[in-house]
């Protein structure tokens, strides 16, 4: 009976597009000056990968919900999803947000000092390396959003630099644009989604963490630590 229910309550694929436009419209707020730098950056060559509105809207939640003061997010590009990180961020928090891409770095340190993002942390380096130089149990929320080839080992790095109760979120867990597989089990593509179901499989067997990844955009995982 309840598995008839939760059948007829699923959101039909056909009918996702106008639901996502019906959440956008009423939950997500977007200041034009933010609009503006993001048409500024599409004109630009670089990717235009950053997360879709509504899951900003929802790392707003959870960094209020946790009360974050420390986040540290590895994969910056040029600031959208920081920006949404910092609109729940305590007055006395930081963002330490980290960034490879030279041209991805200068657009983000633009963009922070244009929406006086003072407390955000903007650092161009390779997140393997620096993810080393931090403190054991130095943040209350991690955000993932970077090469998914090196999931395995942004995890591996960062999971110790948790608080006990803290928050880890993680995108593009289940599948990207480029899949061409058939089911989640036989994806390939340059093995990236095999990466990230290595990080899916070591958050399901993990007695550290408590975890799901949500069937939003390409698969949201959310986790916490014990
Ligand atoms: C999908 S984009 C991030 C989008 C951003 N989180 C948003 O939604 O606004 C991924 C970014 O991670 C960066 N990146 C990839 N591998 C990295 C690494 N090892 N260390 C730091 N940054 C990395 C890329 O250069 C790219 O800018």
């Amino acid at each position: 009976m309840l598995l008839c229910y939760t059948a007829v309550m699923e959101i039909p694929l056909e009918k996702r597009e106008q639901v996502n436009k019906y959440i956008v419209d009423k939950y997500t707020d977007v200041p034009e000056k933010v609009l503006e730098f993001e048409r500024r950056a599409k004109s630009l060559p670089i990717p235009p990968h950053h997360i879709k509105p509504q899951f900003g809207k929802l790392l707003q939640v959870l960094v209020q919900a946790k009360g974050a003061k420390s986040i540290l997010e590895i994969g910056t590009m040029w600031g959208y999803s920081t920006w949404w990180l910092y609109q729940s961020l305590a007055v006395d928090g930081k963002i330490v947000t980290l960034e490879k891409e030279l041209k991805h770095y200068n657009l983000a340190k633009d963009f922070f000092s244009e929406m006086d993002m003072s407390r955000v942390d903007l650092r161009h380096c390779d997140a393997l390396e620096e993810l080393k130089k931090f403190q054991p149990e130095e943040f209350d929320f991690v955000f993932i959003d970077a090469d998914k080839r090196e999931y395995p080992g942004f995890f591996q790095l960062s999971k110790s630099l948790l608080k006990s109760g803290g928050m880890l979120v993680v995108d593009n867990v289940i599948f990207s644009s480029g899949w061409k597989g058939n089911t989640v089990a036989d994806a390939v593509y340059d093995g990236r989604i095999k990466k990230a179901q290595e990080l899916n499989s070591m958050l399901a067997e993990s007695d550290d963490f408590i975890a799901v990844p949500i069937a939003i955009e390409s698969g949201v995982m959310i986790a916490t630590k014990k």
